[in-house]
């Protein structure tokens, strides 16, 4: 996969030199420029930004250096031999970014990213953009960055460990949390390593039981209490047919109960523990 990240903060994106991002690139399986925006502004102030049209606060960044550096950013990946671009553009304005949409993206040959500093970026440069490839504006959630830097980094990462031969054991991420057609859309419970005993604290005895059905069963328990504690909105809108009768019996004592139309909801008569 060929990634471009055209931005003003080049060093911003020295974080993937490391760990697995840098890995993969190291290995060959990921190919990564970083391109500075002001490399394609030609005052003496190096000038990315003026005042919007129509007043309010902030700065917008203009048309002109974009248009230059993704011009070229998009010559020099032709010319390499990359092919079906998609620009994604991070705005706390775009579609949430999701483990689908990175599972999708993983698929692409080639990603651009345009991320912004100050209100965002002129709206022709995406609108031009998009007459010639598919433009994703993602946002990586509901609060505003000082720039689009740290998403890139975010989605890069979160791609990346998707490509193939980048993660030792596929099935790593066939199990993550919202994995698409992971059994319903539950959070992973929590893990335990060795030592066997930390500071008083001990290892739950089914872990050590080498019961496979049992652990199985106990992890999907913990997975269920993780997900009602921390993202009960999942098990709201989870498809009932999701929930066998032990998930059910776990459910009930969580204080969770089928309502009328099958979902599940808190009970309102459930005492809290
Ligand atoms: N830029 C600023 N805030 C952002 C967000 N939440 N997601 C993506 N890009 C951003």
């Amino acid at each position: 996969m060929r990634i471009d990240v055209v931005t003003i903060f080049p060093e911003y994106l020295e974080p993937l030199n490391v760990s697995l991002v840098g890995k993969a690139r190291a290995a060959g399986r990921l190919d990564v420029r970083v391109r500075d925006l002001r490399q394609s502004t030609y005052d003496r102030h190096n000038t990315v930004d003026d005042t919007p049209y129509g007043g309010g606060p902030g700065m917008v960044m203009m048309t002109g250096p974009w248009g230059e550096a993704l011009d070229q950013t998009l010559a020099d990946g032709y010319e390499a031999g990359a092919h079906h671009p998609v620009l994604v553009v991070p705005t706390p304005s775009g579609r949430p970014f999701t483990q689908a949409l990175a599972v999708d993206l993983a698929e692409r040959p080639w990603l651009v990213f345009t991320p912004a500093r100050y209100e965002g970026i002129d709206s022709r440069v995406t609108a031009e953009y998009a007459t010639r490839l598919p433009v994703l504006e993602v946002s990586i959630g509901d609060y505003v960055l000082a720039g689009g830097e740290a998403a890139v980094l975010v989605i890069t990462e979160a791609v990346a460990r998707l490509l193939p031969g980048v993660l030792g054991n596929a099935q790593s991420h066939a199990d993550d949390s919202f994995a698409p057609g992971a059994m319903a859309d539950l959070l992973e419970g929590p893990v335990y390593t060795k030592p066997p005993t930390w500071r008083g604290r001990g290892i739950p005895d089914v872990l050590l039981s080498g019961h496979h059905g049992r652990i199985a069963r106990w992890r999907r328990d913990e997975a269920l209490r993780r997900t009602v504690a921390n993202r009960p909105d999942l098990i709201e809108r989870a498809d009932p047919a999701a929930f066998g009768k032990k998930d059910r019996e776990m459910l009930s004592i969580l204080g969770w109960q089928p309502g009328p139309d099958g979902r599940f909801g808190p009970n309102p008569d459930a005492v809290e523990e």
